[in-house]
């Protein structure tokens, strides 16, 4: 008898490494639940994986809330069966000096990045630990290691370094894993949207990046979904509490 579709959910996923990852999944056999802010965003994302064979829907949810998390994940289960699969993707920048950093450029950013990924995998654990088998996998940063106009950013990305630790040795007798991908420079509206800050043309932007990367190349959004097809693969199972930089060198 050949066993059901594992269930994901990828949150963040209307564009950028989000949509990337849930494509991938889906390629991989998945069945995806495209959760982003606005539902009809998520459109996209679903109709591509669907022309493509596979199965998603699409479904409305800020991470941050707590009551919009649990109604998504009761939805993902009532349509798609029980989610084990969890991918904490979802994020926004708010960047600016600490002199000139707002609280709410602070809390925004924590809400999402670090709230998000709390509510969203408390939420689906349960039906990890019933299912005795589950991935994590939260979106960190080479930002967690410092940088520049980026408090917010950084301590919300090594929060999740140490959030993902936690959880892989709570939930490990379980069956499940939890491990961070942290990407280096990757094209996507939000580095775009960081190139427009501090009023670059965006190829300029993304050459400088290139010339201190050591693989010659900006990242793509492919490159972290392949990263976290890994993670999540039925032969990861002995890969936990791990972070993996993908930033196509050793440093940032
Ligand atoms: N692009 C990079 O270079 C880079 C590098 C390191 C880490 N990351 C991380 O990867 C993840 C994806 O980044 P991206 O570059 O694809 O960004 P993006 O801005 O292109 O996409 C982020 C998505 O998250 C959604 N989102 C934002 N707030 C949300 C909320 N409260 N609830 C639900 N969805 C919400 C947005 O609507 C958007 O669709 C983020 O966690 C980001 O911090 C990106």
């Amino acid at each position: 008898m050949t066993q059901p579709a594992r269930v994901a959910i990828v949150t963040g996923a209307a564009r950028g490494i989000g949509a990337a990852t849930a494509g991938r999944l889906a390629a991989d056999g998945l069945t995806v639940a495209v959760i982003d802010l606005d539902e009809n965003a998520c459109g996209t994302t679903v109709t591509a994986i669907r022309d493509a064979g596979g199965t998603a829907i699409g479904v409305g949810s800020d991470v941050a809330d707590a009551a919009q998390v649990t109604a998504a994940v009761d939805r993902v289960v009532a349509e798609l069966g029980p989610p084990t699969v969890l991918v904490n993707n979802a994020g926004v920048i708010r960047d600016n000096l600490l002199f000139k950093m707002t609280d709410e450029d602070w809390e925004t950013v924590m809400a999402v990045h670090l709230r998000g990924a709390f509510l969203f995998s408390r939420a689906v654990q349960k039906h990890m630990v019933d299912a005795g088998w589950g991935r994590i996998v939260s979106l960190s940063s080479t930002s967690a290691l410092g940088n520049r106009g980026q408090a917010n950013y950084a301590a919300a990305k090594a929060g999740i370094q140490g959030f993902t630790k936690t959880l892989a040795i709570e939930l490990g007798r379980f069956g499940i894993t939890a491990n961070a991908v942290a990407p280096g420079f990757i094209v996507t509206d939000m580095t775009a949207a960081t190139a427009a800050r501090v009023g670059m043309d965006f190829a300029d932007f993304q050459a400088a990046a290139v010339s201190s990367i050591p693989v010659g190349r900006a990242g793509r959004p492919e490159d972290i979904a392949h990263t976290v097809s890994f993670l999540v693969s039925e032969g990861a199972g002995f890969v936990s509490g791990q972070v993996i930089y993908v930033a196509g060198g050793p440093r940032c």
